[in-house]
């Protein structure tokens, strides 16, 4: 808390402290607005997010993922006909991972943590919102840079190679993908039903809406003055269709968030 009596600031003028004491107290005003305007966002996104990255979308692509039907490489009944198919379509993935980097709308939505208090919510597995600089982010569907026991769903580790049989963790069992795949359980949707309920502002971003119960988030905005919806061809759902103050933006993720971010941030600057 910046505290200056008029004796200090009379000693620090006579100091030829001037331009410090103006830098201090710009910041300080600074800080203060920045409180008063500061709203709470919370960004819903799904595979649209990354697509500009050149991460293709899971059903833009006929409902083949990267050329596989994703009952054969994300669901356990895939896991338990083929591990090593599933292992290797993983290491694809994750291998890709260093040939990509974030796109502009992702560093849009970590510029905004400037100005709003911001959480990431998203359905993908890549680390581009880390990358771009994000620092409050949940992955519904888990990481591709992180494995897991198959037995100990909370025996997980950073990893950054690829997983081959018999690789095992501590525990004794296989390690696989720390992914959330279909039928299984989305151990961090309850940590993330509280954020959309606090909410003033909901930006959702390149989703189908039809994977469950990340589809179905959206009916826990309470309190959201106004939900965007970003998506070259948007989609609706039961959860969406019910949601009042909805703005649908029919763009990439790029071009949208530069309109979000230009109301959000550049003309309530200017008000
Ligand atoms: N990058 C990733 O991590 C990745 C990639 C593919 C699939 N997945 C997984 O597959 C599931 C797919 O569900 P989903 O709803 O996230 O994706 P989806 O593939 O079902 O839908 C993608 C959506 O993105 C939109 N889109 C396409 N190009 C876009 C762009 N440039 N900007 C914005 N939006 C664009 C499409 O119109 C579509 O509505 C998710 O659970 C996710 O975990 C993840």
């Amino acid at each position: 808390m910046l505290n200056i009596n008029h004796l200090e600031f009379t000693f620090l003028k006579s100091i030829g402290a001037k331009t410090v004491l103006k830098k201090l107290m710009r910041t300080f005003s600074a800080v203060v607005s920045l409180d008063m305007d500061q709203q709470k966002i919370v960004v819903l996104t799904g595979a649209g997010m990354s697509a500009e990255s050149g991460i293709k979308t899971f059903r833009d692509a006929d409902g083949l993922w990267e050329g596989h039907d994703v009952m054969e490489v994300a669901s356990p009944e895939g896991w338990a006909k083929n591990k090593e198919l599933v292992l290797e379509f993983y290491n694809q993935r994750r291998r890709q991972l260093n040939t990509v980097k974030p796109n502009a709308g992702h560093t849009i939505i970590a510029k905004l943590e400037e100005h709003h208090d911001v959480i990431v919510i998203t359905q993908n597995v890549d680390d581009l919102h880390e990358r771009a600089g994000s620092s409050n982010i949940i992955h519904l569907h888990g990481e591709l840079r992180s494995i897991r026991s198959v037995n100990n769903p909370r025996m997980r580790q950073y990893h950054d190679d690829d997983i081959h049989l018999g690789d095992l963790a501590p525990d004794g069992s296989q390690w696989r993908p720390d992914i959330v795949w279909f039928g299984e359980a989305v151990p961090e949707l309850e940590r993330s039903i509280p954020h959309v309920m606090e909410a003033e502002i909901i930006i959702i971003i390149g989703t189908s809406l039809q994977v469950y119960p990340a589809a179905g988030l959206i009916q826990y905005a309470y309190k959201a003055k106004k939900v965007y919806y970003i998506d070259p061809k948007p989609k609706s759902n039961y959860e969406l269709d019910r949601t009042a103050n909805l703005k649908v933006i029919e763009a990439g993720a790029v071009e949208g968030m530069e309109v979000v971010y230009n109301e959000l941030v550049i003309s309530h600057d200017q008000n």
